[in-house]
């Protein structure tokens, strides 16, 4: 079975949100973290020194006005140093801290992107029908690179919020604790202010934004995706209606947000600032009323206040854009926990060999949420064998050959390989004994060695161009400027459908896997490439257990078996010969395959006449 990641592991134990399971994530780089947390704590200290050094310094010179030689140079100098020393100390910290937090995060995201992507290969093919690909890409992609947003950066934007203002506050009521509460004053204020904000109405508004968010990126992406449709029919971007209306959507909503946090903001912005409103009256209260108060020490006592203030309010700005980006974080964690918690395609406990490599159906029925597509399907291929589907758009063709994989699981009835459910074997078995080649190829944005590679991790160079070869690809390949090294989608090497289709059987033949599903693998064939296709496949096929999917009749008129798929049954098997006998559904799909071939030898006559 497949190694566990640590944060699978952890999601096994119980489930946390929010901020303590970013810090539970964070946690198993925790030596780092905590080095970040010191570093900066350190750093915050270092941060307050100039503000120290230049209180006694103006004090120094205040006291010594009216006769500057009094001055005590000796000491200005020492505090002159001192300040130099402090802001290196927080240059050098906060880099030191920095590093720690960065070498932190890239690990975290690597560790969770790989988690991701494991867990992405054990998920049931429905997960991936069910959810568009925009949503899952902005999973791995947008919300883990939040999380590199806080450990990166917010844990010590945290510290530096908390141990800045505190460290400040005692150093300030230690000076002068009358003044201090001027500075003191607009903090619980700017609290309440801040709490109406992200209280229970703007939480719910925020949730609105980010699912209208959510929204418009998937339908920009369809939007961009569908852009031939688009232009084909002449469409504007108005009369794409879920386009306009979600954008429209977002921006209203953006809108009143906006209007109805404004004055919060506004008085929290206003309030995190406004320490010399408080500082001031209290300082010209004490000059005037409080006998003992020297004019002299009050002018650098409020400076420093007026300084420390100004730099408090420094860190609490950050945490206030902290707070919305912390929600932000606090959602793609639940998306890429949501991925983690799925339910993966369920393992046997115990693990069954097939005694042979025949497939079986036995009374399936499937379906696809509520409609059922697959109704009392039996049947048997056995081993080496070529055994072909035929039938009515619809009638469940594809759906047959994708159980075989197992990409859905068969809730009525049993699909089994060597007379073993394929439930009861592992599913990395399972996959190394069955390959489907489905009609759309895929191929990866890499070179086509690597593509074909995917057959088989392990293929050296030589096996991958005598699958090449095989495949009837090779020629081709070699015309291409950087051969096998070509990078497929890059300046502009693109391969028609026909190539695609045989890079996907080289990479079948490399895989030599011995129950081969080809599903309308000669769709986009080509007089020419057909052949090809069908040299290629004699080589693939070879003593093989094959299922074929074929519209064109014609490819599969030796097939061992046919089954007849009509409307979610199995309405007819036998061989060509047997089926054309019965004069069923075979024979009228047979009649009007070879008019329609008959007709098009006719439009090529007139064309050469
Ligand atoms: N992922 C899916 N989710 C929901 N319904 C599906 C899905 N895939 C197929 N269907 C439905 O299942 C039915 C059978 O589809 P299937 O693709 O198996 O037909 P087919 O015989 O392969 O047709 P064709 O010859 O056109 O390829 C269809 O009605 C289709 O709408
Ligand atoms: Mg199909």
């Amino acid at each position: 079975m497949s190694e566990l990641s640590v944060y699978e592991k952890q999601l096994k134990k119980k489930q946390k949100t929010g901020i303590a399971r970013l810090i539970e994530i964070a946690g198993t780089k925790s030596v780092y973290l905590v080095m970040t947390v010191l570093l900066s704590i350190v750093a915050v200290i270092a941060q307050i020194t100039p503000f120290v050094t230049v209180y006694l310094l103006v004090k120094e010179l205040v006291a010594n006005i009216s006769n500057i030689q009094a001055i005590n140079t000796a000491y200005v100098w020492q505090l002159g140093w001192i300040t130099v020393a402090g802001i290196g100390v927080f240059g050098v910290f906060t880099y030191a801290a920095l590093m720690f937090s960065h070498v932190a995060a890239f690990n975290i995201l690597y560790e969770i992107r790989v988690g991701l992507a494991g867990k992405l290969t054990r998920m049931p093919m429905g997960y991936f029908t069910s959810k568009t690909n925009g949503s899952i890409k902005k999973i791995l992609h947008e919300d883990v690179e939040r999380i590199e947003l806080f450990v990166a950066h917010h844990i010590m934007d945290i510290v530096q919020a908390v141990v800045l203002p505190i460290i400040s506050l005692v150093f300030l009521f230690f000076i002068d604790w009358r003044l201090a509460i001027g500075v003191l004053i607009p903090l619980p204020l700017a609290m309440v202010a801040q709490s109406s904000m992200y209280g229970s109405t703007g939480m719910k508004l925020y949730t609105e934004w980010q699912k209208k968010l959510a929204a418009m990126n998937g339908t920009i992406v369809e939007y961009v995706r569908g852009m031939p449709v688009v232009k084909i029919f002449n469409q504007t971007v108005n009369a794409f209606k879920r386009f306009s209306d979600d954008v429209y959507a977002y921006r209203d909503l953006t809108l009143f947000w906006v209007k109805t946090s404004a004055t919060s903001f506004t008085a929290l912005i206003v309030l995190i600032s406004s320490s010399a409103v408080f500082v001031l009256p209290i300082a010209i209260y004490l000059l005037y009323s409080v006998p003992s108060v020297d004019y002299g020490t009050m002018v650098s006592t409020v400076f420093l206040f007026l300084f420390v203030g100004m730099g408090i309010s420094l860190p609490l700005y950050k945490l206030l854009y902290m707070a919305s980006s912390l929600t932000q974080i606090k959602t793609g964690l639940e998306e890429i926990d949501g991925i983690l918690n799925s339910k993966e395609i369920f393992e046997p406990e115990m693990a069954k060999e097939p005694d042979d490599l025949s497939v079986e159906f036995n009374k399936v029925s499937f379906s696809y949420g509520t409609q059922t597509v697959l109704k009392d399907v039996s049947f048997s291929a056995a081993p080496g064998t070529v055994t072909a589907l035929v039938g009515p758009s619809g009638g469940g063709k594809s759906t047959i050959a994708n159980l075989i994989g197992r990409f859905w699981d068969v809730e009525t009835g049993e699909v089994c390989i060597g007379g073993i459910n394929i439930k009861d074997m592992p599913v990395e078995n399972l996959n190394n004994m069955v390959s489907t080649v489905f009609q759309d190829v895929f191929l990866f944005f890499d070179t086509i060695e690597e593509n074909i590679r995917m057959g088989n991790k392990e293929a050296s160079f030589e096996e991958v161009v005598s699958a090449a070869k095989a495949a009837q690809i090779h020629d081709f390949i070699d015309t291409l400027p950087a051969g096998y090294k070509t990078l497929i989608g890059e300046s502009g090497t693109y391969l028609s459908g026909g190539e695609q289709q045989r890079v996907a059987m080289a990479r079948i033949i490399l895989k030599d896997s011995p129950i081969i599903v080809l599903d309308e693998a000669t769709a986009y064939a080509d007089p020419e490439n057909e052949a090809r296709i069908q040299d290629a496949l004699s080589v693939v096929l070879k003593d093989k257990t094959v299922i074929v999917i074929a519209h064109r009749l014609y490819t599969i008129t030796d097939a061992d078996l046919i089954l007849v798929v009509n409307e979610g049954r199995i309405e007819e098997t036998g061989t060509h010969r047997e089926l054309l006998e019965k004069k069923g559904l075979y024979g009228f799909l047979w009649d009007i395959h070879t008019k329609a071939r008959d007709w098009n030898i006719d439009t090529d006559k007139e064309e050469f006449l």
